[in-house]
């Protein structure tokens, strides 16, 4: 049996993530590829108690290594107890953000040293990385409007315009660190063109992963 392939979304806020992701497991799902869809942090019971720690909003200041070090025990959490189970049964991982998130937010967010996130990283996960990650690209004026019409705004959603500019420059660092993992998207442009991108960098990519 082969073992089960690992997908990543990520973006800013408001960026159109989840509607994005039902693009992509309907085409997973029409392409009968088996697979689970999850989130970070999250994806277990503990993991998920532990992002309701780190979104709520709260009076008390919380540490950018605090918040560096949730992040990370709720990603050992879902790596030990989900992913890597799932991958070993052959089936396939879709996650709504990963480690490029701690990247961008903690990292270039937040202002903490990447060599202490490589750190944790390899601690956390080993060699293990994404197969194919697609980051949706869009500036966060325009995900951060989208996003204040929405529900009320977590803790890290209201960090401010500079530290969401500051994290999607984090996100662009990656893309050009890494960029036969990554697909961007533009994701400022209408619902349907948008679509049109994923399903071409689908078809372009998911072929090379079976
Ligand atoms: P979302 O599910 O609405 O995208 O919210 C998750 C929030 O958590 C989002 O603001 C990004 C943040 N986050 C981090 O700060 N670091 C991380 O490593 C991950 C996975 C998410």
């Amino acid at each position: 049996m082969n073992r089960g392939k690992f997908i990543t979304l990520e973006g800013v806020e408001g960026v159109g993530k989840s509607t994005n992701l039902s693009y992509l497991t309907d085409y997973l799902a029409a392409a009968n590829i088996p697979f689970v869809v999850t989130r970070e942090p999250g994806g277990t019971p503990l993991a998920e108690e532990i992002r309701a720690m780190v979104l709520a909003p709260r009076d008390e200041p919380v540490a950018p290594l605090a918040e560096l070090l949730m992040v990370f025990a709720a990603r050992a959490q879902h790596i030990e107890q989900f992913i890597v189970p799932h991958l070993d049964a052959g089936t396939w991982v879709v996650s709504d953000r990963f480690t490029d998130a701690t990247y961008a937010y903690q990292g270039c967010g937040r202002g903490i040293d990447t060599a202490a996130i490589l750190e944790l990283e390899r601690l956390v996960q080993g060699a293990m990385q994404p197969d194919l990650t697609l980051y949706l690209d869009c500036p966060p004026e325009i995900g951060m409007a989208r996003a204040d019409a929405r529900a009320a705004l977590d803790r890290i959603e209201t960090a401010g315009m500079d530290f969401m500019n500051r994290v999607r420059a984090g996100y662009l660092a990656r893309i050009s660190q890494y960029p036969q993992r990554f697909v961007t998207i533009d994701a400022s442009v209408a619902l349907p063109q948008v679509k049109a991108q994923l399903i071409a960098a689908l078809d372009a990519r998911i072929g090379s992963l079976l």
